[in-house]
């Protein structure tokens, strides 16, 4: 399971590299926006930082145009990844991009027939948010569990890149489902280390050979 971190904050991904946890890096125009860069600065330094697939956004609503940012963007680095919404004339684009060897990360799916089109168009990997659907009374890993069960029934080369992570659980659920890919903020790529009994055990460890002849 290969896990992405969630952000453009460039600090963040500095610290979590550093662990030797990221795969590769998700951004949208939101964190574009809260990081309060320049777009093609910050994703130029991402590239830099990370050898994995960066995803960056587009942001146009057509398919031509999407296509024509789609060139722009894999021209700023090879492991640039094209988000593109999942809008008809996104999925339009995404077959042109396919079609040129241009790899789509397909972003804000929401149910499985739409994991099922992108698939269908050739995405490279598929962007379910789980959080979002959480915050409305829908299970969202429901949402991961029909996508992993679709893909696998026909053998869709499009991977499952479980996005708006909230917490360790959405995680762990994804890794049972099978799920190729977590996209997560930096706090819950800390939070997935942690255990109160881990602390506690190394406390007394540490305590008792502080008590062994030495
Ligand atoms: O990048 C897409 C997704 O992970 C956004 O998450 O927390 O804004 O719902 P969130």
């Amino acid at each position: 399971m290969k896990f992405f971190i969630d952000t453009a904050d460039v600090n963040e991904i500095k610290e979590m590299n550093d662990m030797g946890l990221v795969d590769g890096v998700t951004t949208n125009p939101s964190l574009i926006y809260k990081s309060g860069r320049k777009f093609e600065e910050v994703i130029k330094e991402i590239c830099d930082l990370v050898d994995g697939p960066i995803s960056a956004e587009t942001v146009t609503l057509e398919a031509k145009s999407i296509f024509d940012e789609a060139i722009k963007l894999k021209d700023i680095h090879p492991n640039i990844v094209v988000k593109i919404p999942l809008i008809t004339e996104g999925l339009k684009a995404v077959k042109m991009c396919a079609a040129e060897g241009i790899k789509t990360n397909v972003t804000l799916c929401f149910n499985a027939s739409q994991a099922l089109l992108a698939a269908k168009a050739g995405a490279t990997y598929i962007s379910p948010f789980v959080g979002r659907l959480d915050d409305i009374t829908h299970v969202g890993m429901d949402l991961i569990e029909d996508i992993c069960t679709i893909y696998q029934n026909y053998d869709f080369a499009t991977e499952v890149l479980v996005a708006s992570i909230r917490n360790p659980l959405h995680v762990l659920e994804a890794s049972l489902m099978g799920a190729d890919v977590a996209t997560m903020p930096a706090q819950v790529m800390k939070q997935l280390a942690h255990h109160p009994l881990t602390d506690i055990g190394l406390k007394k460890f540490l305590d008792d050979w502080e008590k062994v002849p030495k």
